[in-house]
């Protein structure tokens, strides 16, 4: 049987969690960057970045890149800071339940100066939205029963199959994902996913994990449409800015369509995407608030 790891040992190798991104020497803080249980979960630079690069080298076989991602459990951020970094990934959208571990991922995105291509939501995950096709869903879900905390676990409590994020199983999550181009997901060796009928499932051993890949059958055709993140995931700001952006146009359309119908038709929420492109600056990005007023 083993004992459970000993996280101030995690310590001495803070390096090999953070390390250089994006040309930058991080500077992690206890109980800024990250905790001593969160540092347990937390998938190490190297191994992250294997994981990445299995992804984006299966993506290139199916000439789907760049891509979007969307990294379902982020944590303090292991995987999204690899994927952020990576040049075939056009964008991370970021789920963490926790809020504190949430502050702390924004925090080492920031840290490495990642955040352009990041959007982290406040809140759970709640699945992909059907309008982004041909992304890939990555799954890191803890292997724990929820009584057991990383720092104090030992090999023998990992859950080798029904690992449920929020009320689903793994199983369920990858069923609601046939527009993605593929869910990847990173479970403890051993671990026995139920049939999904529809996918094809392969896996790979990768030291002391086991990564799934789930591929819906139906191939996607077209090319999947790598559509900004727009209102399904809109951060705080950005609500604001688009109602702002409304009021702003209801006003300016009086002129030209003196009917109410007229003008509210063109204001409809499909319509408001169009309206947002046209008044949004090449550069904007979401959720840090630049756009063309400002530039
Ligand atoms: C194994 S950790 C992820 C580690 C992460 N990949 C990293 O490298 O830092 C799993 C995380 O999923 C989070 N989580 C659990 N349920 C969730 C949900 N429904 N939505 C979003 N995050 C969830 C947990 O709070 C935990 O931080």
């Amino acid at each position: 049987m083993s004992k459970p790891k000993d996280p101030k040992r995690l310590l001495q190798y803070l390096d090999t969690f953070f390390g250089i991104r994006n040309n930058i020497k991080g500077d992690p803080k206890e109980g800024v960057n990250f905790t001593l249980e969160t540092l347990t979960y937390m998938t190490s630079h190297n191994r992250a970045d294997q994981i990445t690069q299995m992804i984006v080298d299966k993506m290139k076989q199916q000439k789907l890149v760049p891509f979007g991602v969307f990294d379902a459990t982020s944590g303090i951020g292991g995987n999204t800071l690899s994927f952020l970094e990576n040049p075939a990934v056009q964008w991370v959208v970021s789920y963490e339940l926790r809020p504190e571990r949430r502050d702390m991922l924004k925090r080492n995105v920031a840290m490495y100066n990642l955040a352009k291509k990041s959007f982290v939501p406040d809140g759970p995950f709640q699945g992909v939205p059907e309008k982004y096709k041909g992304v890939v869903l990555y799954l890191d879900p803890p292997w724990l029963p929820e009584h057991i905390k990383g720092h104090e676990s030992k090999k023998e409590d990992y859950l080798l199959s029904g690992i449920k994020i929020g009320n689903f199983t793994l199983e369920q999550w990858i069923q609601s994902c046939k527009h993605c181009a593929m869910v990847v997901m990173r479970v403890p060796p051993g671990y026995r996913l139920g049939q999904i009928p529809g996918f094809d499932i392969t896996s790979q051993l990768l030291k002391n994990s086991l990564v799934i890949f789930a591929t819906p059958r139906k191939q996607l055709t077209p090319l999947p449409s790598l559509t900004p993140i727009t209102k399904s995931v809109l951060s705080p700001e950005e609500s604001r800015w688009r109602k702002g952006l409304r009021n702003f146009l209801r006003e300016t359309l009086k002129s030209i369509l003196p009917k109410e119908e007229n003008r509210e038709q063109m204001l409809s929420n499909n319509s408001m995407d169009t309206w947002a492109v046209c008044f949004t600056y090449e550069s904007y990005v979401a959720h840090i608030g630049k756009n063309y007023e400002k530039i």
